[in-house]
């Protein structure tokens, strides 16, 4: 089986878009995801599989919490944007002049205007393959609109519909 078959196939995976955000201490990064998905439902847990160098990921792991929060399809650019700057060089955020709302059971502050913020508190971490798979709880969580999500098919951003 060649490799780009495969490439192929799993780009047949329709994937949400969604931002994994994690305040620790002054410092307060947002990054892209597409590899997320719910995984319990009692307790609700979601699990979002990030990248070892991911600068989040140092944040997350000292802060033992996150935000995930699901974007509309209008708002690729800040998909595009979280998902290609690190946190590491620029205070992404303030870049993007993004709007926060504090959240009411963990520290994170969730993206204003996402579609949903989920407030998870990480319960399990897992090496697996290149990526490390993040389990949390969602502790508390905020619907924000009920417009159409953000979408990542065949290795893209895309749109519903489209
Ligand atoms: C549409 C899209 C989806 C992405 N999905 C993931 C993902 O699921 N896991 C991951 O580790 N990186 C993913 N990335 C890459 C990170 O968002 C990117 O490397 C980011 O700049 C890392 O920022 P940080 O160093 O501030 O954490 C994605 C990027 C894009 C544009």
């Amino acid at each position: 089986m060649s490799n780009a078959e495969i490439s192929r196939a799993l780009g047949k995976i329709a994937c949400p878009c969604g931002l994994v955000g994690v305040k620790q201490g002054e410092r307060h990064d947002l990054t892209t995801v597409a590899w997320f998905t719910q995984e319990s439902s009692n307790p609700p847990q979601v699990m979002v599989a990030l990248h070892p160098h991911r600068y989040v990921l140092e944040l997350l792991d000292a802060a033992g919490e996150f935000v995930l929060s699901i974007l509309a399809d209008d708002q690729e650019h800040i998909a595009t944007y979280c998902g290609s700057h690190s946190g590491r060089d620029m205070d992404k955020i303030k870049e993007l002049d993004l709007a926060t709302v504090p959240s009411t059971a963990i520290s994170t502050p969730g993206v204003r205007d996402a579609l949903a913020n989920l407030e998870c508190k990480v319960s399990n971490r897992y090496q697996s393959g290149d990526h490390i798979i993040i389990t949390g709880q969602v502790v508390a969580a905020k619907v924000n609109s009920d417009k159409k999500p953000l979408l990542y098919y065949e290795h893209n951003i895309a749109h519903w519909g489209q």
